[in-house]
């Protein structure tokens, strides 16, 4: 495997995700990994960062520690400059930065740029450039901004690059870790996700006991279901809890699905009324997630005292959900509370992740091969929190039941126009704020609902999806139209980050 070293960058699990698209599993880990052994690595890459190496406080390694591993080290934008830093190059605030493409002039052909022709297009984004190289190390690119845009050392082989191989608008920057990856470490292409999930499956079975599986319907908690059942057999149970926060006909389509799915034992738990009513006052959105993740616990641990032998319960969690609760980098932020993160002491249950590791594309990627419907397949995320979670400000009956009747309308409409698969969502949310409308010559007074349409591929970062007018237009009329009580629709033009994709 190649571990990719995290100094904060937004596009750390980038880097990571395109290495195993090779073919060659790759993880993120901390910086102090250098503590630990290296039996299984081919490869290490030192990723990007928001800091200066200057600055006292920022993620470091030691130079002992990249000496002393044995396998070869890439660099990339603040790891290109820590090496050049810890090997006594020079490194130095630029006044303007360089942010976005820029051409990147190859000096010397090496094997890391084999593919890559003398010019071509490269991402940046950074303020610190390595001014000069450090001794025993070649340039090797350059860019108008930069003087040192690339550089190695083959004898230590240590190579780095201050662009981001890993974003797409850098032309031949799957090429770049491409070379590095089988070139210059000698990995073999020999991963895929149907792997860590045999490894998963030859791990537990035998096991005793029988497993609890919260679903929603949604591809991460069915997949999750169906490699338990390849564990437990008849020993798993689905649970479907209703919080009353879901979208219409939740409730059928996940009966439906399990029963195709050859699952006769899902146990589906009405607690909305529950729900709704302990989110009352409540419009801090961190308080509402609190509230539902506690309330959650507490009735799946109750179906679990009433099943024989429980013992486990199967989570759908990411790698990428694990990142945003801030439990595999001590370098980014928390963010949101996840509520469908739930630990082992709270519930009394071993839990049991076999997608812990796995990003959204690879699991859609298993769910093809485990021939799941395409429907699940394809469905947009869907937060654990719900539609509470669109609800900005406290979440009502009336609310939730107008938010259900908008949101109809936008699946429908997104359907119709084949928009459904190409964004990775689009949503309404509902403002607790009323706007003046008039019709038929009549004031209106009712909410105001945005759209919020997004492009990406993990979630982590997220642009907001550049849409037909006539189409928007349609679906606000329509939304105007047909649902009383709404007087505005508006469209969310924010890319994440700076913001985020659900608006709470
Ligand atoms: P944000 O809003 O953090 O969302 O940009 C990133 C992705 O995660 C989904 N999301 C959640 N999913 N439980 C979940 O299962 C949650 O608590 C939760 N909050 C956000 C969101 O829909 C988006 O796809």
């Amino acid at each position: 495997m190649i571990l990719v070293v995290d100094f904060g960058s937004q596009y750390t699990h980038l880097i990571a995700r395109r290495i195993r698209s090779l073919g060659v599993y790759s993880r993120v880990v901390s910086p102090n990994i250098f503590d630990e052994s290296f039996a299984d690595v081919c490869g290490i890459v030192l990723s990007g960062g928001p800091m200066s190496v200057y600055n006292s406080s920022s993620p470091k390694v030691s130079r002992d520690a990249l000496e002393s591993v044995q396998v070869p080290v890439l660099g990339v934008c603040y790891g290109h400059q820590l090496i050049a830093y810890l090997f006594g190059g020079k490194v130095t605030r630029s006044r303007v930065g360089e942010f976005g493409k820029s051409i990147m002039y190859l000096k010397d052909r090496h094997a890391l740029f084999d593919g890559v022709p003398n010019e071509s297009v490269v991402w940046m984004s950074h303020r610190d450039v390595v001014e000069e190289p450090p001794p025993g190390f070649i340039v090797l690119g350059y860019t108008d901004n930069t003087s040192v845009a690339a550089m190695a050392n083959d004898g230590r082989r240590i190579y780095t690059v201050q662009f981001h191989p890993e974003v797409v608008h850098t032309e031949y920057g799957i090429k770049v870790l491409e070379n590095f990856v089988f070139k210059l470490c000698g990995c073999k292409a020999d991963w895929n996700p149907m792997k860590s999930v045999n490894e998963f499956i030859g791990k537990y079975s035998g096991v005793e006991g029988s497993a609890l599986v919260a679903v929603s319907g949604g591809v991460d908690s069915t997949v999750t279901a169906v490699i338990l059942k390849r564990v437990f057999g008849e020993r798993v149970y689905p649970v479907f809890i209703d919080t009353g926060l879901l979208r219409s006909r939740e409730r059928e389509w996940v009966e439906n699905l399990f029963g195709r799915l050859g699952f006769n034992n899902l146990i589906v738990v009405d607690e909305s009324d529950r729900f709704i009513d302990s989110l009352k006052g409540v419009i801090d959105p961190e308080e509402k997630r609190r509230i539902i993740s506690r309330l959650y616990i507490e009735v799946l641990k109750r179906v679990a005292s009433e099943l024989p032998d429980v013992r486990y319960l199967g989570q759908g969690t990411l790698y990428p959900d694990r990142v945003e609760s801030g439990s595999t980098s001590r370098y980014s932020d928390r963010i949101k509370l996840h509520h469908n993160i739930i630990s082992e002491e709270s519930l009394g249950l071993k839990i049991l992740e076999p997608l812990r590791d796995l990003y959204k594309d690879e699991v859609r990627e298993l769910a093809k091969l485990l021939d799941l419907p395409d429907e699940v397949i394809t469905r947009h995320p869907f937060p654990g929190p719900g539609l509470a979670i669109r609800i900005v400000g406290e979440v009502t009956r009336e609310k939730l039941e107008l938010l259900r009747r908008v949101d109809l309308i936008v699946d429908e409409e997104l359907r119709k126009n084949n928009l459904y698969g190409s964004l990775w969502q689009f949503f309404p949310v509902l403002l607790s704020i009323k706007s003046v409308g008039v019709r038929g010559d009549q004031r209106h007074y009712g909410y105001i609902v945005a759209l919020r349409g997004v492009e990406s591929l993990d979630a982590m970062t997220a642009s907001f999806a550049k849409l037909d007018w006539g189409f928007l237009e349609r679906l606000a009329s329509r939304i105007l139209n047909e649902v009383d009580g709404v007087s505005r629709v508006l469209y969310d033009v924010s890319n994440k980050p700076p913001a985020t994709i659900e608006f709470e």
